[in-house]
């Protein structure tokens, strides 16, 4: 979304998202000691699928104020929206993505109509509220941006967890370090964010003619930025294809920059960091199942998350 409809648009939702991000940290401890408790029983499980997939989906379905009872379709209908972001799907795929993107507007829409006679302590409450009090905000935009709090959090959070677990099964040295001294867990994180990061490229429209990097770009082009070049830019970062979680946190882009900037960064963090420390802290033998085998990457084009990571415990 561009001006002057972004800056209308965003403030709303962030400060609903920021205040609920602020609180958050015990219902994501609950969450991760739920899905942990799960798998202790079978020795070993896939962090990707059991694990790192699901916590964002629950977790924002908690903030979003979705009932239990409605968890089970909620999870389905955030999978399916998903697809949106996968240019190779199946025609199986599209009409997943199809089916539940009018699923969730349809209960989005139900939702809204609801907190607005019976408001929740919830995002979806605070945002109606909000509105009440004079936000700019259609109903129309607040289901889209809900949609767009799926779309955007969810396999990036489960990827940025899946890198980083992965990272530090590699790096026994640095994942020593976490381990004696679980404090240094947020340095830990931006680390897992700059080295291997679960968005690779944003991009912009151009308002005027410009020049960028020494390249001259004419209005309205788009330009597309690779975050993952500039996260591994040596005159930034030392040795930055080494992985060092004792790196001095430097400016990496992983979340992008700007009026853009991404607005679940305090919740991935937040998520991320609460994952690790309790998953080695839970397992302190976690180990890859295949340490000689590289794990297979995700297809979707841009992201780069791993898809399945089969542990030991
Ligand atoms: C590790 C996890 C995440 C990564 C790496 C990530 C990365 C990004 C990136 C690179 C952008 C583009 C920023 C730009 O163009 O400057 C972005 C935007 C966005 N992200 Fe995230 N994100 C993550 C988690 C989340 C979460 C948890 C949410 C929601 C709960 C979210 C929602 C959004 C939204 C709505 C935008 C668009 C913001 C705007 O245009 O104003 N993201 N994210």
């Amino acid at each position: 979304m561009d001006e002057p409809h972004h800056s209308r648009v965003r403030p709303p939702i962030a400060k609903a998202l920021y205040a609920r991000a602020a609180k958050c940290k015990p219902l994501v401890d609950e969450i991760i000691d739920e899905k942990l408790d799960a798998v202790v029983p079978r020795g070993g499980f896939d962090l990707l699928n059991d694990f790192s997939i699901p916590l964002p989906i629950d977790v924002i379905g908690a903030i979003l104020g979705v009932d239990i009872e409605r968890r089970a379709e909620f999870r389905d209908w955030s999978e399916g929206v998903i697809q949106v972001l996968n240019p190779f799907r199946t025609p199986q795929q599209v009409a997943y993505l199809e089916r539940s993107g009018e699923a969730i507007s349809t209960y989005f829409e139900e939702q809204i109509a609801d907190r607005r006679a019976n408001p929740k302590d919830d995002l979806i409450s605070d945002v109606v509220t909000l509105q009440a009090e004079g936000a700019e905000l259609t109903d129309r935009e607040i289901i889209s941006n809900l949609i767009g709090l799926l779309v955007g959090g969810n396999l990036t959070t489960s990827d940025l967890i899946g890198n980083g677990v992965y990272a530090l099964l590699t790096h026994p040295e640095q994942l020593a370090k976490l381990k004696a001294d679980p404090s240094i867990v947020a340095q830990v994180v931006e680390e897992i964010l700059r080295f291997d990061g679960p968005v690779d490229i944003t991009a912009r429209v151009t308002p005027r003619d410009m020049e960028i990097g020494g390249c001259p770009v004419k209005a309205r082009q788009s330009v597309i930025s690779l975050l993952r070049s500039a996260n591994h830019d040596p005159d930034i970062f030392e040795n930055p294809d080494d992985f060092d979680v004792s790196r001095k946190p430097g400016p990496h882009v992983a979340f992008g920059g700007g009026s853009h900037i991404c607005i679940g960064a305090p919740l991935a963090r937040i998520e991320a960091q609460a994952a690790l420390v309790k998953l080695f802290q839970r397992f302190p033998n976690l180990r890859l199942a295949r340490p000689d085998e590289k794990p297979e990457k995700r297809t979707l084009p841009f992201f780069n998350g791993i898809q399945r990571l089969d542990v030991l415990i």
